[in-house]
């Protein structure tokens, strides 16, 4: 375990006015995406696709780190230069998701645990010589009657510390992604609730195996109304709860604090991390680790066509500056306007 090469990628991966971008669909979930647009999902349409995005000119100055899928880390640019040397080379760190899906939690109905610790030594180690310097473990966790159990939250907050150990025996960065769900009618009360059972679990768990937090970086949900819920919390509510949450819940020690997007629309995902990161005196950084938030805009304009290129790959900079922006507190509302 190299602790100087965990605290530096730590550092490096919540840079300030950067953030990572979330590659890492697996091949069905790239499949319901690139449908929704009309491509045949192949290799190589995911290859293409995912090389539009690690070759947008610029992109570098918003980005500290890429998720990659297996399949991608393999993969190399038109070039023939690995994807995870090319980021590297533009100072972008490789990660690579090393769950294996959330599957069916025995005895509870409705609820999930993530599976794939089987072997996960291994393939660390194969991954670190790959070019990964940081690794995603994501957990989902359902609001719904009488869920999430106490059963789901142990379940799966084991599940995120032993994988957490095992990134740092192989000198991987883990990050921690207990995804609590926004489908549902639930109030944002309730999610407030789950989030910070969710997040205390985890962190209990951690400590029980002697994870260290200075080299884990969390990738939380943000507090939010349940998607089909009558009322819709607006933007500052969102920040206050999710912080209070956080604060309650993260040590200090950690380096910083990445969000997903889970859904929401890419305008949202930008100003609630916007109104967070503009509060002072928070003990970590705060910044975007968004998939669906910072892809769409480039995936729908792309469409499986080279001609469309270059106009998608300006709309996935947009998106990653908008963002960037925000994760310091300086994105507006008027700066999407102007480039409408
Ligand atoms: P979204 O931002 O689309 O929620 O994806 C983040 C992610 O990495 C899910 O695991």
């Amino acid at each position: 375990m190299d602790k100087q090469l965990l605290s530096k990628t730590a550092a490096a991966m919540v840079a300030k006015g950067k953030g990572i971008l979330a590659a890492d669909e697996s091949s069905g979930t790239c499949e319901t995406r690139f449908k929704s647009v009309g491509v045949e999902c192949t290799e190589e349409s995911r290859r293409t696709y995912r090389g539009l995005l690690f070759t947008t000119p610029g992109i570098e100055q918003f980005l500290s780190g890429v998720i990659l899928f297996d399949e991608t880390l393999r993969q190399k640019t038109s070039d023939g230069v690995p994807f995870a040397d090319y980021l590297a080379r533009k100072g972008i760190l490789p990660g690579i998701k090393v769950d294996k899906g959330a599957h069916d939690l025995a005895l509870a109905p409705g609820e999930k645990v993530t599976e794939g610790l089987d072997g996960l030594a291994q393939r660390l180690s194969e991954y670190f010589k790959l070019g990964a310097r940081f690794a995603k473990w994501r957990a989902v966790i359902t609001i719904g009657e009488g869920i999430p159990t106490h059963a789901c939250l142990y379940a799966n907050a084991h599940a995120l510390a032993r994988y957490s150990a095992l990134c740092q025996q192989a000198s991987i960065v883990p990050i921690i992604e207990p995804e609590v769900l926004l489908n549902g009618s639930h109030t944002i009360e309730r999610c407030e609730e789950v989030t910070e059972a969710t997040l205390r679990a985890t962190y209990a768990a951690l400590a029980a195996h002697n994870v260290a937090v200075e080299h884990v970086i969390l990738k939380s949900s943000m507090v939010v109304s349940g998607k089909e819920a009558s009322r819709q919390a607006g933007v500052d509510e969102v920040a206050e709860r999710t912080l209070r949450v956080l604060k309650r819940t993260v040590p200090a020690a950690q380096p910083g604090v990445v969000f997903l997007s889970g859904g929401q629309s890419d305008v949202s995902a930008t100003a609630h991390l916007n109104a967070m990161a503009a509060t002072k005196g928070l003990p970590w950084p705060l910044t975007f680790s968004y998939s669906r938030a910072l892809q769409n805009p480039a995936l729908g304009t792309w469409k499986g066509q080279s001609g469309n290129v270059a106009a998608a790959q300006r709309a996935f900079h947009h998106r990653a500056q908008m963002n960037a922006l925000a994760s310091q507190g300086k994105w507006k509302h008027e700066l999407e306007k102007q480039a409408a």
